[in-house]
């Protein structure tokens, strides 16, 4: 099962992507969790990768075929889902050819819907675990008492001139991409405006019919 989780900064990627994980046991790919553990051991990957993610820009396609290339050959190229790539038309087709080298096609393109004034209540409201990486939302999903506060940080692209920015971002390069998966057949929208559990169910669903159902 191979499977990508498409939206715009905020739409719940990583949110629903551990939840898939816990339910079907597949591996999270998430190119910006590679980037930004580069960035913490400073590798030299990292150094270049840190001023486009602090901005809210793309990082070159280089840097993260080479990061996703190695993160799906790891997982024997099945059973993962890809958050966050492709993110560009350049790489849908890069990624559609390192994946028919491998015979291993993709099952779904599951894009979660979610407004732009949405992605700005969630995003300048989450604040992540610096050690477990774990995302938490101030209002939603408010991280526990008994967590030590100074662990609880707000990621530098997630103050308000870079969340605009990556919100251009997605619409001037990243929309695109869904076009691409439309034409392919591989395209389902679900709305991401919903509680998280409600969101998670209507991913099962699609995943039931697109992936399930013609493999059995
Ligand atoms: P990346 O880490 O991929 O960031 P992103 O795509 O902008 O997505 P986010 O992680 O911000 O959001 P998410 O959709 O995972 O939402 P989450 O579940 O956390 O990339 C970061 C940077 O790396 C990029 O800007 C770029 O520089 C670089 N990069 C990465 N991949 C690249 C690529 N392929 N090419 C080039 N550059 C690349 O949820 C958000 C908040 O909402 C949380 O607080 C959560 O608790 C809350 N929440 C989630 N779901 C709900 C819900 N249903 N209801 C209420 N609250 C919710």
């Amino acid at each position: 099962m191979r499977i990508v989780l498409f939206g715009p900064p905020g739409a719940g990627k990583g949110t629903q992507a551990r939840r898939l994980v816990e339910e079907l046991g597949l591996r999270h790919i998430s190119t910006g969790d590679l980037l930004r553990a580069a960035v913490a051991k400073h590798t030299p990957l990292g150094r270049q990768a840190e001023s486009y993610m602090k901005a809210g820009r793309l990082v070159p396609g280089r840097i993260v075929e080479g990061l996703a290339e190695e993160a799906m050959a790891a997982a024997g190229c099945d059973r993962f889902i890809l958050d966050g790539y492709p993110r560009t038309v350049q790489q849908a087709r890069w990624l559609d050819a390192f994946l028919r080298r491998q015979q291993a096609p993709l099952d779904a393109v599951i894009s979660l819907d979610v407004t732009d004034e949405v992605i700005v209540a969630r995003l300048s409201k989450r604040r992540t675990h610096r050690i477990t990486g774990r995302t938490y939302h101030l209002d939603y999903d408010p991280p526990p008492r008994s967590i030590d506060p100074t662990l609880i940080v707000q990621r530098p692209d997630d103050r308000p001139d870079a969340i605009r920015h990556r919100l251009e971002v997605y619409h001037a390069r990243t929309k695109a991409v869904e076009g691409y998966y439309r034409r392919q057949g591989l395209l389902h929208v679900v709305d991401g405006d919903a509680a998280v559990d409600v969101v998670f169910g209507r991913i099962l669903k699609v995943i039931e019919r697109a992936v399930v159902q013609p493999m059995t």
